[in-house]
């Protein structure tokens, strides 16, 4: 087993090398994402849309994201695990964020969180920092407020907007957090605001300047296809191959291929022949 990677790590990787983190959802993901040698795997949020099939981020809870977050802290041994606090999870207070926080840790036995927005949530950022937990910040596209953007819709486009984001990353950083995601912003501006702050930048369609990169892992593997935004790269077409297998699984069954000899079990021929005479 591989010495797990540490957040005073990933803070001093900034300008030194690039750091990946990948989301995953469960053991076997978790189990390949280690193996691939990523630095962060996130639990995020997106399980609602890639594994629940859900239509946004919105409807999954606590019950969900620390179960699934547990599964992955069982499979992953060198990277850093780290839970995405659902919606309505640490906007409503900050002892209420400061608890849930708690329970990815203790509970789902996870090495961080990550929490959406910029100024409006340093109080929380604050709270779980002084509490000795890590936090992964989340600016630009952020999908829990798609209904105050009015979509899925690239952030920082306007110089008051980018404006914005650069001050939301200094806060997110003076408050405390190890890292900040950067979804879906022009690439201008994401390399201002990796310029901008002392921790690393993890880019999620912002371009190449920032510190690293995520990304989900079904897109990676090719095994969502609903829709892919344009900042995806899919390294595999695993669906196809998958659905292969099971096509041909399906058909040895039909054509009675599958089971054969090999896969059943025997008893010995006199014991068959004593069930004969009974
Ligand atoms: O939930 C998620 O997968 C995320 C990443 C896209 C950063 O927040």
């Amino acid at each position: 087993m591989s010495k797990r990677v540490t957040v005073p790590e990933i803070i001093a990787a900034k300008g030194k090398r690039k750091l990946s983190e990948l989301t995953a959802y469960d053991y076997p993901t978790a189990l390949w994402a280690d193996k691939s040698g990523v630095d962060m795997l996130l639990v995020g949020d997106s399980l609602a849309m890639v594994v629940l099939g859900q239509e946004d981020t919105l409807s999954v809870g606590m019950t969900e994201m620390l179960h699934h977050t547990l599964a992955v802290s069982r499979g992953a041994s060198r990277a850093i695990v780290i839970g995405d606090m659902p919606f309505m999870s640490y906007q409503a207070s900050v002892e209420q964020a400061l608890i849930n926080a708690g329970r990815f840790m203790k509970e789902a036995r996870a090495s961080a969180v990550k929490l959406e927005g910029g100024a409006r949530v340093v109080p929380q950022v604050r709270a779980m920092v002084e509490a000795g937990i890590p936090v992964q910040g989340h600016l630009g596209l952020t999908p829990q407020s798609a209904a105050q953007f009015g979509g899925f819709k690239v952030q920082g486009k306007t110089a008051e907007a980018a404006k914005v984001l650069i001050e939301d990353a200094q806060a997110l950083a003076e408050a405390g957090c190890f890292s900040i995601v950067l979804e879906a912003i022009p690439s201008s501006i994401a390399e201002m605001v990796t310029e901008a702050v002392p921790v690393p930048t993890i880019g999620i369609g912002a371009g190449p300047s920032c510190d690293g990169q995520v990304l989900v892992i079904h897109d990676v593997l090719g095994l969502f296809d609903r829709f892919a935004p344009r900042f995806v790269k899919k390294y595999a077409k695993l669906d196809e191959v998958i659905i292969k297998a099971l096509v041909k699984y399906r058909e040895e069954v039909e054509q009675g291929i599958f089971p054969g000899p090999e896969h059943g079990f025997m008893i010995d021929e006199q014991e068959v022949k004593k069930l004969d005479k009974t």
